[in-house]
């Protein structure tokens, strides 16, 4: 799918902005602080109703307003879709579909697919567990709003037992009620579990290849489910082991006053060519995981949806060597892509691509052609 058109009006630093785009690339030039992050950040609103840099609304509307306005089109394979989205201090997000207003939050969703790719995800690999889980629960978020409903109440199950743990710890007669939490806990964290795994075994066919085509055949990727429960398999025996290992630990878990097993602990573990690179990896190697992971990402997407996603890359042409641009740029020629950098020369991958280049300073945006681009690259 693709966008035509973008509109903003009190978004972020725009008073007002009207853009047309092109249906394949699209480069937003300019220095820091300028605005070129809060136009994706508005295009990934209209995907998912929310920003992927803050879960304050108000931060959004304009610092002066109280009001704050989105308006997309576009097209997919067989319609025209239009969002709109209206944020006013203190009310509920307004959204509306082809002019029709949304009722339900999670009936956004299945309208403007998008995937984000930022400087962070490239360090997906070298960081922290906490980092791959987020990128396994988004992912699989936007595919399946359900598996979203399911992890929420998890975690309000999860927090509930855990206070329980703690009044245990002070006096054993709460113990009868643990059997209620840990059912719940095994029921939706099974779900949960079962999800990821299936998620994983897809998204590592299609970034073994991937990333075979960026290493010329050199290394070999493989992404694992990592879990602190034993046995991951069919949902009987995952609920089976979930709950023997509950008991195993339990009465660490008390006197720790939290829960050590579950799926809220687990990993995805990367290995190139059989070595553990969340660990023993060069930078380069883990960049390259990295990459290889989102495009796959792009490819579920599509799987999934019947058509591609549009994508966001806010900065991330020049965190990248040539070679991994311009794979990147070539694995983008059938889907629309809109690109931040301040960097005029990363332009140079991109060189052969159609394409529109905006100019962003102070929250105004000029559209440029190559020639533009060309004197102020020799200035
Ligand atoms: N709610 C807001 N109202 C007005 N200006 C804002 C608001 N939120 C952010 N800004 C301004 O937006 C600019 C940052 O925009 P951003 O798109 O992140 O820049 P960049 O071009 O570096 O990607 C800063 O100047 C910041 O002060
Ligand atoms: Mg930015």
């Amino acid at each position: 799918m693709y966008l035509r058109k973008l509109k903003l009006i009190n978004f972020r630093n725009y008073h007002q902005l009207d853009l047309k785009l092109h249906p394949k690339m699209n480069v937003f030039i300019g220095d820091n602080a300028q605005g070129k992050t809060n136009i994706l950040e508005a295009i990934y609103m209209t995907g998912t109703g929310k920003s992927f840099r803050t879960s304050k609304e108000r931060e959004i509307i304009k610092m002066d307003k109280d009001k704050s306005y989105i308006h997309v089109e576009g097209e997919k394979k067989y319609t025209s879709v239009s969002v709109e989205i209206k944020l006013e201090e203190n009310k509920k997000k307004q959204m509306k579909v082809n002019g029709v207003t949304l009722t339900k939050n999670v009936d956004l969703l299945s309208n403007v697919h998008v995937i984000v790719f930022s400087p962070e995800d490239l360090k997906l690999v070298k960081e922290g567990p906490v980092e791959r889980r987020k990128f396994m629960d988004i992912e699989i978020s936007n595919m399946k709003p359900r598996y979203y409903h399911q992890l929420g109440q998890y975690n309000r199950v999860l927090i509930q037992r855990n206070n329980l743990l703690k009044k245990i710890h002070h006096d054993r007669k709460y113990m009868a009620t643990l059997d209620i939490w840990d059912e719940k806990l095994v029921e939706l964290g099974t779900s949960i579990m079962k999800e990821r795994i299936k998620f994983i075994l897809r998204l590592n066919t299609l970034s073994r290849l991937l990333h075979r085509k960026i290493t010329d055949n050199k290394e070999n990727l493989e992404i694992k489910y990592m879990s602190n429960i034993k046995e991951v398999h069919d949902e009987e025996r995952i609920q089976h082991y979930f709950h023997r290992d509950l008991k195993k630990v339990l009465d660490i878990d008390i006197q720790r006053g939290t829960t050590t097993v579950g799926p809220h602990r687990d990993d995805l573990g990367v290995y190139v060519n059989g070595i553990d690179i969340r660990i023993f990896g060069s930078q380069g190697q883990q960049r390259t995981s990295a990459l290889a992971l989102k495009l796959a990402e792009i490819e579920l997407m599509k799987a999934e949806t019947g058509e591609y996603p549009i994508l966001l890359l806010d900065d991330v042409m020049s965190e990248l060597d040539v070679k991994r641009q311009a794979f990147l740029v070539k694995s983008l020629r059938d889907i629309q892509t809109f690109i931040t950098t301040t960097d005029l020369n990363a332009l140079s991958t991109l060189n052969l691509e159609a394409k529109n280049i905006y100019y962003v300073e102070k929250a105004t945006v000029r559209q440029n052609d190559e020639k533009d681009i060309n004197e102020l690259k020799s200035k």
